[in-house]
């Protein structure tokens, strides 16, 4: 059982949205992997910007601007304790993890060579995909896939004959956002740091659900995005190991990123500005602080346990509908489940669930590797967070018998 803190009443009052009705219906949101809902908390922060002190940072002397840059540096101050980053310096604001992992792929085309190896999981999220093989088309380094099995697990003992001294880098999420597999991914660190590669581990669907330390994982970099965990779009992080950002060339040339700038040469800021051109999503970056806030105001670990008691009951509900399968049965997951029932095309049952005020999403949710693994062209996907109820299972759970019933 949950611990008595948990009060989910209270909880689903924080979020305003949840209130709404969709075709009638009272809306049961189930697209957290995509992007999760806000809470009023955090909604305030926002308006409270835009209100009081909206300004442009590290800038100006006068006073909006430095509220403005306090609240700024103190949301960096925030996700560095929440992350347990050593240094906030380690701490870049980007527009969310496709932008980070661009970032780092962009900073290694100065470092890899020729028939250099870098090594990337089966069931990565295209962006953690496509910018690697851009980087590989840059420079001839070879990518390398870690196999999975049919439980959507990552194959280790295939994973460790793949490194070499050839090995640069190896990039893989903490949890798939197709299938919900959290991954082994301190074991994939050790074994990297073994041969001296580096680490890049997208956490953008690990972040929700578990409070990752970066100094334990001793990950080189890990990314970050806001929506999915009670922020706004548009604003995440890239952590960086500060050796490894003093070695990356700075993304993009601007202002705020420089030291000193001449037309004969320019210096570079120190960190984190050196990667942080441009005006940034201000409001972004003080509202993820409050988001974080929101999020370990209620506890990490409390979230977990109430998540997977969802993700256990879904799991057996949906199962007793014949001819359901769900894709991603790995020992170890997150409150995700893909499903299909038999040769419905998943679009289909989505739409009815539409009809009825159920939020899913439905496709190859930007992991095609994933389906092509299991011969699928794509899947109903289901993703629950804390504030989620049995009682929307259930509503799921008859939605989806009435669209089989419907459909077949
Ligand atoms: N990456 C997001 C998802 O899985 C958009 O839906």
């Amino acid at each position: 059982m949950i611990q008595t803190s948990f009060n989910i009443d209270k909880i689903r009052k924080d979020f305003p949205i949840l209130n709404r009705e969709v075709n009638g219906k009272p809306l049961v949101y189930f697209d957290n992997a995509a992007t999760s809902q806000t809470p009023k908390q955090v909604i305030d922060v926002i308006v409270d910007y835009y209100s009081n002190y909206n300004a442009n940072i590290h800038r100006g002397v006068h006073t909006l601007s430095q509220e403005a840059t306090d609240k700024y540096e103190q949301a960096r101050l925030k996700i560095q304790k929440h992350f347990n980053a050593a240094s906030s310096d380690e701490i870049i604001f980007t527009s969310g993890t496709t932008h980070s992992i661009n970032m780092v792929a962009n900073g290694f085309s100065s470092l890899l060579k020729k028939e250099d190896e870098i090594i990337v999981s089966a069931m990565e999220h295209h962006s953690n995909i496509v910018p690697w093989q851009m980087l590989c088309e840059r420079t001839g380094a070879i990518l390398k896939v870690i196999p999975m099995n049919q439980e959507g697990e990552l194959i280790l003992e295939e994973y460790y004959k793949l490194l070499s001294d050839k090995t640069k880098l190896v990039f893989c999420n903490h949890v798939s956002n197709a299938l919900g597999t959290v991954n082994p991914i301190k074991e994939i660190i050790e074994a990297a740091h073994n041969i001296d590669a580096a680490v890049l581990i997208d956490g953008a669907q690990a972040a929700p659900h578990i409070r990752a330390d970066v100094q334990e994982l001793d990950v080189d970099f890990y990314t970050v995005s806001a929506h999915k965990m009670c922020g706004p779009t548009g604003v995440g992080i890239l952590y960086g190991k500060e050796e490894w950002l003093n070695k990356l060339p700075p993304y993009q040339g601007g202002g705020e990123m420089i030291a000193e700038v001449t037309f004969e040469k320019t210096t570079y800021a120190e960190l984190p500005h050196k990667f942080e051109a441009g005006t940034p999503n201000i409001c972004g970056g003080i509202a993820f602080g409050a988001a974080l806030d929101y999020m370990n105001a209620i506890g990490f670990e409390v979230i977990a346990q109430y998540e997977n008691e969802l993700l256990e009951y879904a799991t057996q509900e949906l199962l007793s509908i014949e001819g359901l399968r769900i894709y991603g049965t790995a020992a170890h997951k997150t409150a995700v489940i893909s499903f299909n029932i038999e040769d419905i095309h998943p679009y289909d049952i989505g739409s009815i669930l539409d009809k009825l005020g159920i939020a899913v999403r439905t496709g190859h949710h930007c992991a095609q590797p994933v389906m092509d693994f299991f011969k699928i062209p794509g899947t109903v996907r289901a993703s629950f967070n804390f504030y989620n109820t049995k009682e929307e299972i259930a509503i799921l759970v008859e939605g989806v018998k009435r669209a089989k019933s419907m459909l077949l």
